[in-house]
């Protein structure tokens, strides 16, 4: 009776039963190890020095309710380092700050989807696109990332799916929950889709200083100015300051007469919900001058890169599970052998519960990533390296059992 029926769709991949099992064998006195959800500050990471500063020196100005996009201060930086990206032709009135990404994903969606308008998204997918193209009633119809494309989409696959109610492609570069970082030949080949049927890309790259093993980068935008991009961005991973909510995202190619309307409903949702937080945009300029904090975790002895290897090295001796080697942002999407583990369709949440309460270890099934093979998880490379290695053991020697008690 009192629920919207846009609701009835939406469901937290990170935050929903599986964790909330989590929380109750935690409250019976267990310790768990809970790797749902990519939140370093929760596993000990500090917050930059630079960024402790800004927020000390921002606390009178912080108080006043800011300009409803972004403060100038903060907008500049990020303009200055999207064109050092390579984005054309935008400035800083292309630029909106949000409470995090995920409050710019609502906001875009109720910006540009109607009723019934599709939205072509990636599976695996993290699930605040889906989640908001559903708020917004609108569908998402998703495309496939091939496990043996070592998790890159194919554009051909992706045009495949494209209708004359499709509006947008979303895509997460580098990805949550696989870990790819796209190349620029199908990012190229993507940019030709959506010419060829003007379609309107979303671009969540909040990864996209998180890489590892020399990585490089690449903007959609920059590589297609004339396409209308929104591209993500925010400080939540890079600068471990999740909490702080502090996002943002670059309109590029929208022009014209329609391009300023779109912009001017953008100022509009941005005016009504006053401004984001304050004390956040104040450390926007201080964190992208600040580019260290994040090299030096994804680089040889940093913390993430050294999880990633000890991640890497435990699937690899593990019996059972198997992964393809990611080179950015904080995950890697495990694969259970399905002739050895029989996991049935549906059941992949079933069975991160089972591990909870046997193992004391959580981790989110692929199903919370929209993925519909029940052998799939993904790792959080957030906890202690020798915790990270022991709870992959824990989960091989569960798929070991899982198998005798529910399939001999
Ligand atoms: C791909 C992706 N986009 C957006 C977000 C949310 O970011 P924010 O903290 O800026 O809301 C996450 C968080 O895990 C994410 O993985």
């Amino acid at each position: 009776m009192y629920k919207a029926e846009r609701t009835k769709n939406v469901v937290s991949g990170t935050r929903g039963i599986v964790y909330k099992e989590a929380l109750r064998v935690q409250a019976e006195g267990n310790k768990v190890l809970k790797m749902n959800t990519g939140n370093p500050a929760a596993f000990g990471f500090p917050v930059p020095d630079s960024l402790k500063k800004a927020i000390a020196e921002a606390t009178e100005k912080a108080a006043a309710y800011s300009e409803s996009t972004g403060i100038k201060e903060a907008k500049e930086a990020i303009l200055a380092y999207d064109l050092g990206k390579g984005f054309k032709n935008i400035s800083v009135n292309d630029i909106f700050l949000g409470n995090g990404v995920s409050e710019l994903a609502e906001m875009i969606c109720s910006a540009m989807i109607d009723p019934g308008d599709e939205v072509l998204c990636p599976c695996p997918n993290y699930n605040l696109w889906t989640n908001s193209v559903l708020l917004a009633e609108g569908k998402p119809v998703f495309y496939e990332c091939f496990e043996e494309k070592n998790w890159m989409p194919d554009a051909d696959e992706i045009e495949s799916h494209v209708t004359d109610k499709t509006k947008v492609i979303v895509i997460i570069n580098p990805n949550n929950p696989t870990g790819a970082l796209y190349s620029d030949e199908l990012l190229l080949k993507i940019c030709d889709v959506a010419r060829r049927h003007g379609l309107v890309i979303f671009a969540d790259e909040i990864y996209d200083r998180l890489l590892m093993d020399g990585a490089k980068h690449s903007s959609i935008a920059a590589l297609a100015p004339d396409i209308p991009v929104m591209t993500f961005n925010g400080l939540s991973k890079s600068h471990i300051v999740c909490g702080f909510r502090c996002g943002w995202m670059t309109a590029s190619g929208f022009t014209g007469k329609d391009g300023e309307e779109f912009k001017t409903v953008l100022e509009t949702l941005s005016s009504v919900r006053l401004c984001s937080n304050t004390f956040a945009q104040f450390c926007v300029p201080a964190a992208l001058a600040d580019p260290v904090y994040t090299v030096e975790m994804m680089s040889p002895g940093g913390r993430i890169y050294e999880r990633r290897e000890a991640t890497i090295n435990a699937v690899n001796e593990a019996e059972y599970l198997s992964v393809v080697k990611n080179t950015g942002a904080l995950y890697c999407f495990v694969r259970i052998d399905p002739e050895r583990v029989h996991i049935k369709d549906g059941d992949d949440k079933q069975f991160a519960m089972e591990m909870v309460r046997d193992k004391h270890v959580m981790v989110v099934p692929g199903s919370g990533f929209d993925y519909p093979k029940p052998n799939y998880f993904r790792v959080v490379m957030l906890p202690e390296p020798e915790e990270l290695a022991k709870a992959i053991k824990d989960i091989d020697d569960f798929c070991r059992t899982y198998d005798e008690k529910h399939y001999h």
